[in-house]
């Protein structure tokens, strides 16, 4: 395992080698660290369709640092629909892409974009250590946890976001308990989070997501907490595909959810998410495992790769700010259409 980064000592999913992106390679996690070499902004946009880097922050990172790339050879303009396009869902990208283009003036320097780039990921990182404390004193004491999908270090510039929570929270000696959800199809929680989790030594559980219901049922959980791909200004929340069922099932036991994510996050264009088109992913995702056809031959799969929670089921909305209010009026948020 490549070194943690000497100055903050944290581990990050990408690294800067002066003339390319490297970027871990998610797909083979746990099992295999590999680190893919991407050295224009195409094969960047490529790495993030094919999910070698995932999670909203990481992914608008690696898009700066791909306009890095594209910026040397004089073709930024041309390079940011391509990255734009590579994962639609998750708003950091176009936020990420928008702030380069924004701050780096019509020349387009590649030092000027570099330098943008690694601000984006250091303020990434900054922001995580902050919101993790402000998550957790909204907790404000022992807990056991439930979270869902992968938002830890491997999502980000560093920490995570909801993971950063549940590793403040063990900081404190306030966590009781983590349960990680396998987060079907892509396993993020089986593959990721339990990757993660035990090398910052934090005990947890995988729970099929299936058996998430059950353990509500039994009292064994007092928060979920999850990430977001986007949040609308009403704060309906896009997250990884059953995000939704899970706060369904909290309200339904009466326990609290928590959605943390860093500002950039958080699209104030969208009124609401109705005109958020959500991802689909190729069908087998779903009908294969591990490489394997679990599935009979040529069955069809509908594989949507985030859902919307609407903020009527969320207790509260953590950004490196604190505690984050919709900006609208409660009564003016429509209804799920
Ligand atoms: O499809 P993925 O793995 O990119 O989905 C990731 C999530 O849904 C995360 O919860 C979200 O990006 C926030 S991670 C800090």
């Amino acid at each position: 395992m490549r070194e943690p980064d000497s100055e903050t000592e944290v581990f990050k999913p990408f690294a800067w080698a002066g003339d390319a992106l490297e970027l871990i390679d998610q797909r083979l996690l746990p099992h295999t660290e590999s680190w893919l070499r991407c050295e224009s902004a195409d094969a960047v946009a490529q790495a993030i369709t094919d999910m070698v880097v995932r999670g909203a922050p990481a992914i608008g990172i690696a898009a700066a640092y791909g306009m890095a790339l594209a910026a040397a050879r004089g073709e930024l303009e041309q390079c940011a629909p391509k990255l734009r396009a590579a994962r639609p869902t998750a708003v950091n990208l176009m936020w990420a892409i928008d702030r380069v283009l924004a701050r780096c003036g019509p020349s387009f320097e590649p030092d000027v974009v570099l330098a943008e780039a690694h601000a984006i990921a250091a303020e990434d990182l900054a922001q995580n250590r902050a919101m993790a404390k402000h998550g957790a004193a909204v907790i404000g004491g022992p807990a056991r946890i439930y979270t869902h999908c992968n938002t830890g270090a491997l999502a980000t510039g560093g920490l995570g976001t909801a993971l950063g929570v549940v590793q403040q929270l063990h900081a404190n000696g306030d966590l009781l308990h983590a349960y990680a959800g396998e987060t079907r199809p892509w396993l993020q929680g089986a593959r990721l989070t339990a990757w993660e989790l035990q090398r910052a030594g934090i005990a947890h559980q995988l729970v099929v997501d299936s058996a998430a219901a059950s353990l509500m049922a039994q009292g064994q959980v007092d928060w979920v907490i999850v990430g977001a791909d986007r949040i609308t200004a009403n704060g309906d929340v896009f997250n990884k595909i059953g995000t939704y069922s899970l706060a369904v099932l909290a309200r339904h036991h009466g326990l609290r959810f928590m959605v943390a994510a860093p500002t950039s996050t958080i699209d104030l264009d969208a009124k609401n998410g109705d005109d958020i088109a959500i991802e689909q992913r190729p069908g087998d995702e779903v009908t294969r495992l591990a490489g394997q056809q679990i599935a009979p031959a040529d069955t069809q799969a509908w594989n949507p790769v985030f859902d919307r929670t609407p903020y009527s089921l969320i207790d509260a909305i953590v950004t490196e700010d604190g505690q984050w209010q919709p900006q609208l009026d409660p009564a003016e948020i429509p209804p799920l259409s």
